[in-house]
């Protein structure tokens, strides 16, 4: 097993936790309510699906969802959850489907579990094959917050209750764009350790690679009730479109 799947393999034990943590399971909904728009009543396509956070609700509205993600046990919660979205194993880095899609998206900062320039390329490029003449690509991603590193190392506190801790130690890699990192558990008298790596992107590189190809940027917004996008966002939503059309 690749550090990568590893990686995947431990999240998923804590997944529903973290995500309420951060407030992800809560705005599912508006996730699914911005993309239901680009499916046209069609079909979507997400790429690391998950457990179906944004796919199970964006099904719920409608739309025919399909997901790919590479980890057993994500696809495992996937399944769990629901039996009407088809789900299957593929890389997102180099996958090919026969089918084609209105949306393809890719949600919270899956992109950047691609750890390199090379295999974001080749995930835009695959995403871009799946899509209709007149599909969408939708990509949610973080602004980077590399100013908040200190000697190339980070150390941030995401909750502290009566029962958890969860730390995350980040050591930044400029070369490679890429962040090393390791999520502490603390909880009762255990420690969990989740180390991952995962390939930072500005939202201006994101247009250069989908100009490569052949999409072009339509809209960009700073969160998914549709905000502007501003120098103060922490994320932004990105939607492409065939460069031809
Ligand atoms: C941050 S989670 C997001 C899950 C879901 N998209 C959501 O928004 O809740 C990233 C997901 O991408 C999957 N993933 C990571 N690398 C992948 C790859 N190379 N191919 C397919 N799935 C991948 C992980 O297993 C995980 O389920």
């Amino acid at each position: 097993m690749s550090d990568d799947v590893a990686y995947n393999e431990n999240w998923a034990s804590i997944w529903e936790k973290f995500n309420s943590i951060r407030g992800r399971a809560a705005e599912a909904d508006e996730t699914a309510a911005f993309l239901e728009r680009y499916c046209r009543g069609g079909s979507a396509l997400e790429l690391g699906i998950g457990d179906g956070r944004v796919a199970v609700p964006l099904s719920e509205r409608g739309v025919r969802v399909e997901g790919i993600d590479n980890s057993d046990s994500m696809l495992n919660l996937h399944a769990k959850r629901t039996d009407v979205i088809k789900a299957w194993k593929a890389d997102m880095a180099n996958f090919t489907s026969e089918q084609r899609y209105n949306l393809v998206y890719c949600a919270y900062h899956t992109l950047m579990m691609l750890v390199t320039r090379e295999a974001q390329i080749s995930c835009l490029r695959s995403a871009a094959k799946a899509l209709h003449d007149e599909g969408t690509l939708v990509i949610e991603l973080p602004v980077p917050a590399i100013g908040d590193f200190v000697g190339g190392q980070k150390t941030t506190t995401t909750l502290v209750d009566h029962e958890n801790t969860f730390v995350t130690a980040d050591i930044h890699d400029p070369l490679s764009q890429n962040l090393v990192s390791t999520l502490l558990w603390f909880s009762g008298t255990s420690v969990r350790s989740l180390p991952g790596r995962a390939r930072y992107v500005y939202h201006q590189e994101l247009d250069t690679m989908a100009e490569c190809v052949g999409l072009k940027l339509a809209e960009r917004w700073g969160d998914w009730a549709r905000g502007e996008f501003t120098e103060g966002s922490k994320r932004h939503i990105s939607v492409y479109r065939r460069a031809d059309l």
